[in-house]
């Protein structure tokens, strides 16, 4: 296997495959780069609890005002992610590409592309991010390469070189048939002919991106090199991109197969051999039977994204009652221990509508889509504002929903200050427009001229810059970014919402969605404080206790609204007769729960989240802001 090609800083690099100088521990330790130290807070299972915060580099900041957003610009921009309260950035993908696919099409993957800035910029960001307790992860897309990637060009150049047989070739168009086409609106089969090599290659996605052939070993060696570089370099792990298409095999659809699975569990010993603490997060597009086999038996992904819950939380919302969201989730099988779901309500794609069935696919495009112009691929490229035309109060439910069911939340940049979309841009452009950062020129983004910004950023009068901006939200205490900030500092004090069991509370009112969550067995509670003589989870220093993180709390009852009318709720929580709810938000003392259902009001969109406190001799809940106790 011969090394790639060198391009700056050449120091950094090293052939992928070739062991590091040392990669024990943690950090970097490639020769000439000072080590960048892990964050410390959070253990191993970090994930499970963290909340993480999806990036685009090239439209979050721009500090040489080139009219591109790059790692400086992002490193400038930490402190507001701290102050947001975010545990995990992801980092879409920021290696050399020509952009055909918003870098998901990559040439080099061995470096950082020259728009953002360098290995240096990178590491040092990684410095600051992880002083803060931020960790990073990374796009890690393993299934294919841009067609100007070296391998591809040497691969394409005739049929018997050292890299011929790195790509899947084949000499006519017809074989794996069953494969579906992904991009269905732009590509019309898998298979592009190739002038210079007289035969067909494999492709998933655009043509422009041929895939990777898993089959040879050269090219799983080359891949994990180029895992290690990253985590050597002091990444704390990745989203493995398009996870589900790395082989093919006849009389299948090319997805899920066991082949897959393997190499995943190959990728994971790998990490855990020599990289703790970091986490594989899996996107793979499937239905929740397929999805967790990509948890395996805990030995495959650490997380995934449950993407099937993604729009049957919209569908719940138009409908007005919960039924989408708990059949899927009733359809989710268990997880591993150890593992965790990512959940989310944007991203930078479209909001994909592959995992719903036709019927439910004509419902979201006719309640969502506007405007013909807002379809992408098999989806819709709006952002979350927009989607709910603007609706402050369901915004906060839906962000309520996700913040408390099983699964570790992602937030896509922008939507925690309601920024819109421009759906006149092409492709997934229309949800990827500069971050908003003040009223100022180009909305704060980047002192470059209009002309030269990488998108234009949003003008118009709804959900343009001035009217929607990171720095008026800050000064105003009532804003969605404040509410936003503020649940999180409530969520992080309550670790059940990240380790917590689900059980979903019975309810005759369809419209409304209700769960408890509550800690392991072993987590506490009484009887542990008896066995251990530490106080357990339903006494005041057990929940002292709880909120420094070191263990589980106890239940949270979670009750969503999800009508746009006021709605009445009885609720079934006899099994936690006894037990007191106060209220999260304002720590106000509720009704004790008795041997009847529990009555709540909810106003329209409106959700609480209850602690559950079982008091015991001599102890009070604490009082609520108003001495309500
Ligand atoms: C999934 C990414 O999220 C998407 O943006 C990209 O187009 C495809 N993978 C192909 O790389
Ligand atoms: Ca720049």
């Amino acid at each position: 296997m011969s090394a790639p090609r060198p391009t700056r800083p050449s120091r950094l690099r090293r052939a992928p495959g070739a062991a590091p100088a040392t990669r024990r521990g943690g950090g970097a330790r490639l020769p000439g780069i000072r080590p960048t130290a892990l964050p410390a807070r959070g253990g191993a299972d970090w994930y499970r609890r963290g909340v993480f915060y999806e990036v685009l580099t090239r439209g979050f900041f721009d500090s040489n005002n080139d009219g591109i957003g790059d790692l400086a610009g992002l490193r400038a921009k930490l402190d507001y992610l701290e102050w947001l309260g975010i545990d995990c950035l992801w980092l879409l993908p920021f290696y050399p590409s020509p952009l055909r696919d918003g870098g998901y099409d990559i040439s080099d993957f061995l470096t950082v592309h020259p728009d953002l800035g360098n290995l240096d910029d990178l590491v040092e960001f990684l410095d600051d991010a992880h002083r803060r307790d931020i960790r990073v992860i990374a796009d890690l897309v393993m299934n294919h390469t841009s067609d100007q990637h070296p391998w591809f060009v040497e691969s394409r150049s005739s049929r018997h070189n050292p890299k011929a047989d790195w790509y899947v070739w084949n000499d006519d168009d017809q074989r794996w048939p069953e494969a579906r086409v992904v991009f269905v609106d732009v590509e019309t089969s898998n298979w592009t002919w190739d002038q210079q090599r007289q035969q067909y290659y494999w492709h998933r996605f655009y043509s422009h991106q041929p895939d990777l052939n898993y089959d040879n070993p050269d090219v799983v060696e080359a891949m994990f090199g180029v895992v290690r570089f990253w985590l050597d370099l002091g990444l704390d792990g990745f989203r493995l991109d398009a996870v589900p298409y790395l082989f093919q095999r006849d009389g299948t659809t090319g997805e899920n197969l066991p082949e897959t699975h393997a190499l995943l569990r190959q990728l994971r010993k790998e990490i855990d051999a020599a990289y703790p603490n970091r986490v594989v997060l899996a996107e793979a597009n499937q239905w929740p039977s397929d999805l967790v086999d990509y948890f395996g038996d805990g030995d495959e992904c650490h997380m995934c994204f449950h993407f099937p819950l993604m729009p049957r939380l919209f569908m719940a919302v138009r409908r007005e009652q919960r039924f989408p969201v708990t059949e899927i989730l009733a359809q989710t099988p268990e997880i591993p221990d150890g593992c965790q779901w990512a959940i989310f309500l944007r991203n930078h794609d479209e909001l994909t509508l592959e995992k719903v069935t036709e019927e439910e696919r004509d419902y979201m495009v006719a309640e969502y889509v506007k405007d013909p112009r807002m379809r992408r691929h098999m989806g819709i490229g709006r952002r979350l504002a927009p989607l709910l035309d603007g609706d402050r109060k369901l915004a906060e439910l839906l962000h309520a929903v996700l913040f408390s069911l099983p699964g570790s939340p992602v937030i896509y940049y922008g939507d925690e200050v309601l920024m819109g979309d421009n759906v006149y841009l092409g492709d997934r452009d229309s949800v990827r427009t500069p971050m908003q950062w003040s009223p100022d020129r180009n909305g704060g983004f980047s002192r470059a001229d209009f002309a030269q910004l990488y998108l234009p950023p949003l003008m118009d009068p709804v959900y343009g810059y001035e009217a929607v901006n990171v720095e008026a939200q800050q000064r105003n205490p009532s804003s969605h970014l404040h509410w936003l900030r503020s649940i999180l500092q409530t969520r992080r004090q309550f670790p059940v919402f990240g380790t917590g069991t689900f059980e979903l509370v019975p309810c005759g009112n369809p419209s409304i969605l209700a769960y408890v969550r509550s800690p392991l067995p072993e987590a506490g509670g009484p009887e542990r404080a008896r066995r251990t003589g530490r106080p357990g989870r339903g006494t005041r220093a057990g929940r002292a206790r709880a909120r420094n993180g070191d263990e589980g709390d106890n239940p949270v009852l979670c009750v969503h609204n999800l009508s746009r009318f006021a709605q009445p709720a009885e609720l079934d929580l006899v099994r936690w007769s006894g037990r007191t709810p106060v209220e999260l938000l304002g720590r106000v003392p509720f009704a004790p729960v008795g041997s009847v259902s529990y009555g709540v009001t909810l106003g329209p969109y409106g959700f609480y989240w209850f602690e559950l406190i079982e008091e015991t001799a001599g102890e009070q809940p604490a009082p609520g802001p108003g001495g309500l106790a």
